[in-house]
């Protein structure tokens, strides 16, 4: 039986109650969404693993658990082993192969959807406008969302083979639908 988008939001709010993981959780499914439709692939199964990518963090918040100890769990949920693969692969600690479109995509999409929030937090008009000149230079400010891994970011539109401009011009608009529910001004 497939998993639907349904069943990974019920795992996720199992195990997740913090409104900004939740949030996270939701910026990464909108991005990795996007590059889905754009490469023509399952959008749901993308989303799928996008949602369930930091699912167990609030259980698991440290690398010697997380996301390792959450696999189990989502094979005991039922997941397909793709899925549980490419969540697994988000983790540059465990540095398995992100060798599929979903994985490299998702890679992509986690620190710069998180990143690309934090910049339209601090914008009276949020993502509206926001551009990627501005989003390049707040990147270049180590201060600024500085949880965020700059390498990682540019490391992530290199493997998924799209430039960063686009990257962000991808990220922005794939946000935007969900402005409200990442704490937004629609
Ligand atoms: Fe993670
Ligand atoms: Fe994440």
């Amino acid at each position: 039986m497939a998993a639907t988008r349904d069943q990974a939001w019920d795992t996720l709010t199992k195990y997740t109650s913090s409104e900004s993981l939740l949030r996270h959780a939701l910026a990464v499914e909108a991005s990795t969404a996007a590059y889905a439709r754009k490469f023509g692939e399952d959008e749901e199964q993308w989303r799928i693993a996008a949602l369930l990518h930091d699912f167990d963090y609030e259980m698991h918040p440290t690398l010697d658990k997380h996301p390792q100890d959450g696999a189990p769990i989502l094979r005991e949920e039922g997941y397909p082993e793709e899925i549980i693969e490419t969540v697994l692969s988000h983790a540059e600690h465990l540095s398995l192969p992100r060798d599929t479109p979903l994985k490299k995509a998702l890679f992509a999409c986690d620190e710069l959807s998180g990143f690309v929030h934090a910049c339209a937090l601090v914008r009276p008009s949020g993502l509206a406008g926001l551009e990627p000149k501005s989003v390049r230079k707040k990147l270049k400010q180590p201060s600024f969302a500085a949880g965020v891994n700059r390498d990682d970011v540019y490391k992530g539109a290199e493997e998924l083979g799209v430039e960063l401009d686009d990257h962000i011009r991808t990220v922005v608009a794939a946000l935007k639908p969900i402005s409200t529910e990442l704490g937004l001004p629609a």
